[in-house]
């Protein structure tokens, strides 16, 4: 492109180092300049003129050959054209700027009274158990409680044996287990049936005082509407030395009235059996929580941590002591925000999770509201 520029008629220029020939070139080069219709083209135009290689730049490099006496004033000369062919290089430059921004502000016109479009952020919605989970865990972090977990394929002496339920023991039979294939040495892995074995695991590797709740996902071989293969429990334990029932009844009532947002809340431990606890009682909360007053709601197992347990964790019980229980989350899920059917949330349906989800910056905490 750089060498087209002014042709032959800039070689003559320099060649004659004429005036007229000057004068033709820069006549020729304006009218150039005057032409480009775009930014690209005046572009391209400038780097041939004035760049590095350019044809008035390749001008001015010739001074050095001519004569002394010729040089200054044909020097003036090409200076004067390179600083009109500059100024009209920028003129256009204004003009086709203008008018691009111009053409933009035609086609690109922005209609500011439309609703604002919200946007992925506001388009996904959180899962209400994972809401559900997360207001759950913060209630009791609030309580100093911290969070244990384990693992979803579990020992079959973690999820039965050390939580006093020998080979043999009925209750094996009501939990539905999902078996490993066993072993060489005749052990077997299990997909865990409840969060109990974290109480396990957490005493197995931590001196008491302890205080934590291990949420997680549980399984069981049983399908309906209110059970599905796979669920979730929220398991808490406490063990030190002088902790009662007492604690275990207040703490269950403080957490209800907390996860429900309700000043008041009546809460029952009615008598049960649970291999891994003495005495054990079931949970019921008043069905006012869910506008429903004189109707009891089952929420789970609790209990005083079974001695058999506390040995088994190679702990002293004698010495220590307290409670745990287990709560359904998908159960509380469905009690608090009126889910009818369990199996929805499992079915990855895009309209049931618009209805039932959370926005995903309404995180659940105690000071800014649970479920606000
Ligand atoms: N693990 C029991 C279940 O899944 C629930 C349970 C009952 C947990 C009593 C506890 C408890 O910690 O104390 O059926």
């Amino acid at each position: 492109m750089a060498e087209t520029l002014g042709g032959e008629r800039l070689m003559d220029a320099v060649a004659t180092a004429s005036k007229a020939d000057l004068t033709k070139l820069e006549k020729q080069l304006l009218g150039e300049i005057e032409k480009a219709g775009n930014l690209a083209t005046l572009e391209d135009l400038r780097v041939g003129t004035l760049g590095k290689s350019g044809s008035v730049t390749a001008l001015l490099k010739t001074l050095g050959k001519l004569p002394a006496d010729e040089r200054r004033e044909t020097g003036q000369a090409i200076n004067a054209l390179k600083g009109r062919v500059s100024e009209a290089l920028e003129a256009r430059k204004d003009v086709l700027q203008d008018e691009a921004l111009a053409r933009r502000l035609e086609t690109e016109r922005a209609d500011i009274t439309l609703p604002v479009y919200p946007g992925p952020q506001a388009e996904g919605r959180i899962h209400p158990l994972s809401q559900v989970w997360d207001e759950i865990t913060a209630i009791f972090a609030d309580l100093g409680f911290a969070v244990a977990e384990g693992p979803d394929i579990e020992t079959d002496d973690y999820n039965f044996t050390k939580l006093n339920i020998p080979q043999e023991h009925p209750a094996r039979q009501e939990h539905d287990t999902f078996y490993m294939k066993e072993k060489a040495d005749g052990s077997r892995l299990v997909l865990r049936t409840h969060t109990s074995p974290v109480q396990i695991r957490t005493m197995l590797s931590q001196k008491p005082p302890i205080r934590i709740v291990a949420p997680g996902r549980v399984y069981r071989s049983d399908s309906d509407q209110t059970h599905t293969p796979m669920f979730h429990q929220i398991e808490a334990l406490v063990i030190d030395e002088d902790t009662h029932m007492g604690h275990l009844k207040w703490l269950i009532s403080e957490f209800c009235k907390a996860f429900f947002e309700l000043d008041e809340l009546r809460v029952r431990l009615r008598i049960s059996h649970f291999p891994f606890t003495e005495p054990s009682m079931e949970v019921d909360i008043g069905a006012e929580a869910i506008g429903k007053p004189g109707e009891w709601l089952e929420i789970g197992g609790s209990g005083m941590v079974h001695p058999n347990v506390i040995r088994a964790c190679n702990l002293d019980p004698d010495r220590y002591q307290g409670f745990a229980f287990g709560f359904g989350i998908d159960r509380m899920a469905m009690l608090k925000y009126g889910i009818p059917d369990l199996r929805a949330f499992f079915g990855a349906d895009l309209r049931w999770l618009k209805h039932y989800g959370f926005l995903p910056f309404d995180v659940p905490t105690l000071a800014g509201g649970l479920s606000s």
